[in-house]
């Protein structure tokens, strides 16, 4: 056996993974009516099958937790029978998928929120910048922090959906604690002043997410459960004190709970980090698998896995792109352009229509 690869299979909770190279999520705004998936969308997850594992886009857990225009919702009985679409047409073409669970908290707006109502958060602090909503681009307005005797409820949503994530076929779920919503919006001290059992001291602040996990592998076992955090990504108008402190112990508590794995962005997605932290210490204190991201091209992904810093490696944009980024790697082939302009909404263009090397040879 030669050095640990992108191709070297991995065992991951029950599943024994063809290659360690994980489809990140991507949000791309395609959904139906009702925020439900469609055929179109379980093309595009099907054509990128290959992957070792895909996580699927953000989805949301509750009306309360939609931030953006038309990004699908696991909350209803028609957006579960979408997403069996998904799911079907990803096994029938030999793939693994889990869904990522999302609540966007303060990252909202009140046209996109039941009845009108404010956006949620730890904390009435507004966010800089603006929301994204079918009117336009919006201010944020400053959020309604949430009653401590609210976020039962918040965890029972999350519980809810795990329930029918597995209805709707998914093979597992990535809670999704990063890039500035409802859950790290509570771990991170810029975004949670509440002084409640939910505020405060490290174990307050990881509280809420401890709390979804444990309902969630409640659901499914801790064995096909993954947790996704940002510690230094400003994304969202983020900052904290001491991220690594933070999440050094948000790592332990959740190595304690044995999760399949931890995924980690590293640095900033769209802008500069200005925080640096020590994944290496971050990963020790978790001490399950490692799923890296952020930036990993094939060869920095292969030094990451060679020297034990990674288990796996989650790559956004390079999969969007090139839905046969596992043949593409292997062949040392070069890579389909990205389009920015058709990553976030739209139709089959940028989405369905990236070709794979040999459509793109035959094409000449
Ligand atoms: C179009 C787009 C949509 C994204 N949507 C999500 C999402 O739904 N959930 C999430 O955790 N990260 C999301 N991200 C972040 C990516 O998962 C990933 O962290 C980022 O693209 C950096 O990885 P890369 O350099 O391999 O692309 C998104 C990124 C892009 C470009």
């Amino acid at each position: 056996m030669g050095p640990i690869d992108l191709f070297t299979p991995i065992h991951l909770g029950p599943y024994t993974l063809a290659n360690r190279m994980v489809m990140a999520p991507l949000t791309r705004n395609r959904a139906g009516a009702g925020n439900v998936p469609h055929g179109l969308n379980a093309l595009y997850y099907a054509q990128r099958a290959t992957a070792g594992l895909i996580v699927s886009e953000a989805t949301q857990v509750s009306p309360q937790g939609v931030g953006y225009p038309h990004t699908p919702g696991i909350h209803g009985a028609e957006q579960v029978a979408g997403w069996q679409d998904v799911t079907g047409a990803v096994h029938h073409a030999g793939g693994r998928i889990f869904l990522q669970l999302w609540h966007v908290g303060r990252i909202s707006h009140p046209s996109l929120q039941p009845g009108g109502a404010l956006p949620v958060a730890p904390s009435a602090i507004r966010p800089a910048g603006e929301a994204i909503t079918y009117q336009g681009m919006l201010p944020f307005v400053t959020p309604r922090a949430l009653e401590t005797g609210e976020l039962p409820g918040i965890v029972d949503d999350y519980r809810r959906a795990a329930v029918h994530a597995l209805a709707a076929g998914f093979d597992g779920v990535e809670v999704h604690a990063a890039n500035g919503y409802l859950l790290d919006q509570f771990l991170r001290d810029g975004s949670n002043r509440r002084t409640d059992a939910y505020g405060g001291s490290l174990a307050n602040r990881a509280r809420l997410l401890m709390e979804v996990v444990d309902a969630v592998t409640g659901v499914w076992g801790p064995e096909r459960v993954g947790v996704r955090i940002s510690p230094v990504n400003p994304f969202n108008d983020m900052h904290d004190s001491d991220p690594q402190g933070l999440f050094e112990f948000v790592a332990g508590a959740l190595s304690a709970l044995g999760i399949a794995y931890l995924h980690g962005v590293e640095g900033a997605i769209g802008g500069v980090a200005r925080q640096t932290v020590d994944l290496g210490r971050i990963r020790a204190a978790f001490g399950g698998l490692y799923m890296a991201n952020g930036g990993y091209d094939k060869a920095r992904a292969g030094r990451a896995l060679a020297s034990g810093a990674a288990d796996l490696v989650s790559f956004g944009v390079p999969f969007l792109a090139n839905p046969d980024l596992v043949a593409r790697f292997r062949a040392d082939a070069p890579l389909n352009t990205p389009d920015a302009a058709t990553f976030y909404g739209g139709g089959a263009e940028g989405y369905t229509d990236y070709p794979t090397l040999e459509q793109a040879r035959a094409a000449g």
